[in-house]
């Protein structure tokens, strides 16, 4: 059976574009591969960060994904794996500076970091980041790696860090990874349908899988429709955006019955955000529900999590050794 690894960062809230993006495919590729699904705290400590929040947030997650589905068994916390970290330092030494240099998430947090305050630090942490989940990826020897499209470079750095180390020691050690895109690679503001829903854009542009009913609503209704510079005769970015998210969420009879109406010049827009909104809806009760049971058993389940993550820890420290021995570290005594 193939590996399959993802991960994901514990900064608070889980939306809609995490989902459709990148948890709903995890979830369905349990089925067919041996999987893998981190909670990548690590990765967090990368900007300024609050470590009571950090701690809160990375159980936090941990219960979102298991709420929409992750198996506990496939589920662990990054650096409830610290040997993530002692390969990433390895493969430091096979990506370039020139090459971390141009990673455009690199690029756009430090620009983010300097939007408020022209020196602020940018640490060595945020440089590297790439080499640590190029490292969370190899160290699984994931074939696949289901992710947005915002991750491809990332992906395609890690497939050089394997093959530059396979090259470097003569020997077919690590896999090369590929990303895996779901149907829905982007999914939009909707309070700006020309920027991608995101947390760090502020909270009106994304919409929490585990929100309110009444806020879920509110923010549908007053979904961006038309931004003023959609070309004649093309659909606006914000429309083109609910329709995606019926698609996204299975609705098609609704899609299809709507999108013949738009066809045909007579589309009320608040029928098709009414579709919208109850599909969004009926998508994240049951979501809500399981993880209200799930909080009803904190601690038990903090512990399974616990577990689940020391057992997948041996499979990262079986690669350890051979890296060790492949790289001409001395032996661990264990
Ligand atoms: P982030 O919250 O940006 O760390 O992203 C976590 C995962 O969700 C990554 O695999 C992203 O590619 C994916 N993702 C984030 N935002 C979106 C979006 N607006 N549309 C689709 N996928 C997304
Ligand atoms: N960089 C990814 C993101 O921003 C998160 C991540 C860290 C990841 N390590 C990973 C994703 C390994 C896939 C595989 O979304």
């Amino acid at each position: 059976m193939k590996n399959v690894l993802s991960g994901i960062q514990p900064t608070g809230d889980l939306h809609l574009g995490n989902y459709f993006g990148a948890v709903k495919n995890w979830v369905k590729l349990q089925s067919e591969y041996k999987c893998h699904f981190s909670v990548v705290d690590y990765h967090s400590m990368t900007m300024p960060y609050n470590p009571i929040q950090l701690r809160e947030n990375t159980w936090k997650m941990a219960f979102y994904l298991l709420a929409c589905g992750v198996k506990l068994e496939n589920l662990f916390i990054q650096s409830l794996v610290p040997e993530h970290l002692e390969l990433a330092w390895v493969l430091g030494s096979t990506a370039s500076y020139g090459e971390l240099t141009r990673m455009t998430q690199f690029k756009d947090k430090t620009d983010q970091l300097k939007e408020s305050d022209k020196d602020a630090f940018v640490s060595v942490g945020l440089f590297s980041y790439p080499v640590l989940q190029a490292a969370d990826i190899l160290i699984y020897h994931a074939e696949y790696v289901p992710v947005g499209k915002d991750q491809e470079q990332h992906l395609e750095l890690s497939r050089n860090i394997a093959q530059r180390f396979n090259n470097q020691f003569g020997k077919e050690y690590f896999v090369q990874p590929e990303p895996l895109f779901t149907e829905t690679p982007k999914i939009l503001s909707p309070a700006d349908p020309t920027r991608k829903m995101s947390k760090s854009l502020g909270e009106k542009h994304y919409i929490n899988l585990f929100g309110e009913e009444d806020r879920v609503r509110k923010q549908i209704k007053s979904a961006v429709t038309d931004t003023g510079d959609t070309p004649e005769g093309e659909m606006s970015a914000g429309v083109g955006n609910l329709f995606e998210l019926l698609r996204a969420c299975e609705q098609m009879e609704a899609h299809d019955s709507l999108m013949d109406d738009y066809k045909a010049g007579a589309l009320r827009y608040s029928d098709l955000k009414e579709a919208v909104a109850n599909a969004i809806v009926d998508l994240i009760n049951p979501f809500k529900e399981r993880y209200e049971a799930i909080l009803a058993d904190k601690k038990a389940v903090k512990g399974q999590i616990q577990e689940s993550s020391a057992a997948i820890r041996q499979i990262a420290r079986q690669t350890m050794r051979e890296v060790r021995e492949i790289t001409g570290l001395p032996t661990l005594r264990s």
